[in-house]
């Protein structure tokens, strides 16, 4: 299984410029593919505080990063970027120079936590990043919800034009077997649509579910605003969104944040072609950038 390969790191890097001695959170720390970079950047006497969801993450980067030199200047944190200042407030870190926040599933959550996130994979219908906190699975909406609310569910979380047939699909189909698996809605849902787009005819529906078992667009409006107050004067937060849902929330909030901030993206960076041939993952990357130029 292959290690996440971290997207835009040298565009995050250039924005969020970490210089010895700064503090950094990275919010969605994962594997620690710009976290570490960044920790490179400012030992020996800075800071970084690694958050993350997932505890198999945090325990994995944790036990990769034992032997480092910068190992003391690194403090893992689990939770949810929606209660960032108290998570950072815990951590013993106060206003920092930089934050990043790089969205979505990691390569690992994907491929290898059988949690059910891979459309290509037999596993439980499962989806949380977070088994402890959240409540709700995949497999629970997709058995429980009624029609018009997993049609609404695909429809806006998805953007997925068959929003109804796949909902009357699933509602006809658990009424004689219960949907447990992900090969169970892959089936199902490639019965009705083909695939004449780029991408897998369910991957709509599936990034619809994971965004509502995780509460994905509620913890990101909240996140961006915590993490604005947590920047110092002159700090910069970076966020990378793959999916227009996401984008839309990170390019209004920095809009409308408050005068003594200042968006440094017009527009979103993207990836260049080379890195999207090197990580097909990235080709939906789009990064945004703010500043708070005073206190
Ligand atoms: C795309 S990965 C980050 C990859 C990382 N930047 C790297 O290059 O190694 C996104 C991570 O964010 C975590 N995550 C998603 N939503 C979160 C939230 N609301 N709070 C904290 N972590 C979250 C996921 O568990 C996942 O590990």
């Amino acid at each position: 299984m292959g290690r996440h390969v971290p997207v835009l790191l040298d565009e995050v890097i250039r924005f969020l410029d970490p210089q010895p001695g700064d503090d950094f959170i990275d919010a969605t720390v994962d594997g620690g593919g710009h976290a570490l970079k960044i920790l490179e950047r400012i030992t020996p006497t800075g800071r970084l505080c690694g958050v993350d969801r997932d505890e198999t993450l945090l325990r994995a980067l944790e036990e990769r990063a034992s032997t480092e030199t910068f190992r003391p200047q690194l403090t893992l944190v689990q939770g949810n970027f929606r209660e960032l200042a108290t998570l950072a407030q815990g951590a013993g870190f106060g206003r920092v120079k930089g934050i990043l926040m790089d969205l979505g599933m990691s390569s690992e959550q994907l491929e290898g936590s059988g949690r059910g996130f891979s459309l290509l994979r037999d596993e439980a219908l499962d989806m949380r990043y977070d088994s402890s906190g959240e409540t709700t699975t995949a497999a629970e909406i997709v058995n429980s919800w009624r029609r018009d609310e997993l049609e609404r569910l695909f429809r806006i979380y998805g953007e997925e034009r068959h929003a109804r047939r796949i909902a009357e699909a699933i509602v006809m189909s658990r009424r004689k077997h219960r949907i447990f698996r992900t090969t169970q809605l892959v089936e199902l849902i490639s019965r009705i649509s083909r695939r004449t787009e780029r991408i897998h005819p369910a991957t709509r529906v599936f990034q619809a579910l994971r965004i509502a078992v995780n509460d994905e667009l509620d913890s990101l409006r909240a996140g961006l605003v915590q993490a604005l107050g947590l920047l110092r004067s002159g700090g910069r937060l970076a966020v990378i969104g793959f999916h227009s849902l996401e984008d839309r929330i990170v390019k209004n909030t920095f809009r409308s944040a408050p005068p003594h901030y200042a968006v440094l993206t017009k527009k979103p960076i993207v990836p260049t072609v080379q890195e999207v041939l090197r990580n097909p993952r990235s080709r939906s990357a789009k990064l945004r950038v703010i500043e708070r130029i005073e206190n």
